[in-house]
């Protein structure tokens, strides 16, 4: 059913038809009613690739157990005030997403996407963190040449990220770009988590350049499924034109490797990463 050898050598895949125009329509109403729920008081987070570089907040930090919503850098004037309406300044919202709405958690948790973690080879595949996000129309930020590895970091390497397309994905709108089969070339670095003062930073491996020039363009229809290997470098440039490009995203791992305790993504010890099964945890998703 799935390309994977086309997967393991280019390190992502593009699924057409993975997912009924239907579905996305479901799932984009539901994201706007969870904008609309969002009340922002006073602090608004906000996210830009170029400033992850340096520091992330408090509100980043616990958004791994939250459905948290992080503003895009244009939505906000110079003392932090929301220029667009709300439904408009949303960059994403993540990273629990997948466990605490049910509307994303059916979603993400089907016999399709368990088989393909089977097919790929996991032997405890866990649903890490998932996003939504909006790349909002003449603002949506641009994402830079990355791994998700360095944000997810296993031991041995396994992380599996799957991008779906809600709306079509255009050079215009900001599609997805990648560099074909750079993911064997090994993960340039890490962004870690130090406990003792609550900070975060990046642990460089390899100072050199992406090699752009293999950059392919992922212009793909709605429904469309990529997969993309945990090592495959990939980025998106600014949403500069008028319609928005929204997608959701889901990232892997096998349970049976390492999980270092210095990744930024650390759930509560009472809200642990789970797989394709129904809530173990044995109460409303909303109570946790
Ligand atoms: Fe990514």
């Amino acid at each position: 059913m799935w390309d994977l050898q086309r997967y393991e050598s280019d390190g992502f895949l593009v699924v057409h038809d993975a997912v009924s125009a239907r579905t996305c329509d479901d799932l984009r109403a539901r994201a706007a009613e969870l904008v609309d729920g969002f009340d922002p008081g006073s602090q608004r987070s906000v996210f830009s690739s170029a400033a992850q570089r340096t520091s992330v907040d408090d509100y980043f930090l616990a958004s791994a157990n939250t459905i948290g919503f992080f503003y895009e850098p244009g939505a906000l004037g110079p003392h932090g005030e929301p220029c667009v309406p709300k439904a408009q300044a949303i960059n994403k919202m993540g990273h629990a997403l997948h466990d605490l709405d049910p509307v994303f958690d059916a979603f993400s948790r089907t016999d399709q996407l368990a088989n393909l973690c089977r097919q790929l080879g996991m032997v405890r595949p866990l649903l890490m963190q998932s996003m939504y996000i909006f790349k909002q129309p003449g603002i949506g930020g641009e994402v830079r040449c990355h791994q998700d590895a360095t944000f997810l970091y296993t031991q041995p390497q396994n992380m599996l990220g799957l991008w779906f397309a809600l709306e079509d994905a255009t050079v215009q709108n900001g599609c997805l770009w990648a560099i074909p089969g750079a993911h064997q070339e090994g993960l340039k670095s890490r962004f870690l988590y130090d406990a003792a003062t609550h900070t975060t930073r990046f642990s460089v491996a390899d100072e050199s350049p992406w090699p752009m020039d293999r950059l392919v363009a992922l212009e793909v229809p709605k429904g469309t499924m990529i997969l993309l290997h945990g090592l495959c470098p990939h980025l998106s440039y600014v949403n500069t034109s008028r319609r928005s490009r929204h997608a959701y995203t889901l990232h892997i791992t096998d349970g049976t490797s390492d999980y270092p305790q210095d990744n930024w993504l650390r759930r509560a010890p009472q809200f642990p990463p789970w797989g394709f099964v129904s809530n173990p945890h044995g109460r409303s998703l909303h109570a946790l």
